[in-house]
C-alpha cells in the first residue's frame, strides 16, 4: 500500500510541468511550440530568457528531490526510491498534458541527488563535463545517464545501479529524437536562441 502511495505522490510531484507554467506565466507562450518542443530548462533557455530556465531547472531538480525525500520520511527507502521512480513517470507522461511531458533530465538529477548524493554529483559532473565538450544538452544528459550505474556499481550499490539505470532508460528513451538529430548532425547547440 505504502508503495503504491509513494508511486502516486511522485507522479503528482513529478507531473507538475515548471516550464510550461513559469513560460505561459512570462508572457513567452506555449513552449511546446518554440524550439524542441519539450518543457525542460534547455528548451526554455531558447527563449533567451536564462532566469526563467534556471528557475525551471530548479524546480524541475527540486520536485524529484522532494519526491524521494518525503516518500522515504513517510513509508523509508525503498517508497523513496518508488516515488523517485514515480516523479520520473509524472514528469515524462503527465496527465494534465495528455501524458506528453518532458524527458527527466534534471527531475532525474533530482531523484539521484537525493538517493545518494555522491551519485547525483558524479552524474552531473559527468554531465557538465560532455555538455562543456559539446556545447549539446541532450549529449551531456546520455553521458549522464550511461555514468550513473556504472558509478553506482563501482561504489558496490548494486541496488543503486539498478535503480539508476531504470532512470536511465527511461531518460535516454525519451530522447529518441535528440538522438536521430545528434545522429543527423544538426541537434543544437546549448543557448542558441530560436
Ligand atoms: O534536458 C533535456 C535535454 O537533454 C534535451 O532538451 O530541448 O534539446 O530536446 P532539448
Amino acid at each position: 500500500m505504502s508503495a503504491l502511495l509513494a508511486l502516486a505522490l511522485g507522479y503528482l510531484l513529478g507531473s507538475i510541468p515548471w516550464g510550461l507554467l513559469l513560460t505561459k506565466a512570462a508572457g513567452l507562450g506555449d513552449i511546446r511550440s518554440i524550439g524542441s518542443g519539450n518543457i525542460g530548462a534547455t528548451n526554455v533557455l531558447r527563449t533567451g530568457n536564462k532566469a526563467l530556465a534556471a528557475a525551471t531547472l530548479g524546480l524541475d531538480i527540486l520536485k524529484g528531490v522532494a519526491a524521494l525525500l518525503i516518500a522515504n520520511a513517510l513509508w523509508g527507502e525503498t517508497a523513496g526510491l518508488v516515488a523517485g521512480f514515480g516523479a520520473m513517470l509524472g514528469h515524462a507522461f503527465p496527465a494534465w498534458l495528455g501524458f506528453k511531458g518532458g524527458k527527466g533530465v534534471a527531475t532525474g538529477g533530482g531523484v539521484l541527488l537525493a538517493a545518494a548524493w555522491w551519485l547525483g554529483l558524479g552524474a552531473l559532473l559527468v554531465w557538465l563535463a560532455t555538455a562543456f565538450a559539446t556545447r549539446i544538452s541532450s549529449a551531456g544528459a546520455m553521458a549522464a545517464c550511461v555514468a550513473a550505474p556504472v558509478i553506482a556499481a563501482i561504489a558496490g550499490r548494486w541496488d543503486l545501479a539498478l535503480f539508476s539505470a531504470g532512470i536511465a532508460a527511461l531518460v535516454i528513451w525519451r530522447h529518441k529524437a535528440n538522438i536521430a538529430r545528434l545522429l543527423a548532425g544538426t541537434e543544437p547547440r546549448i543557448g542558441r536562441k530560436v
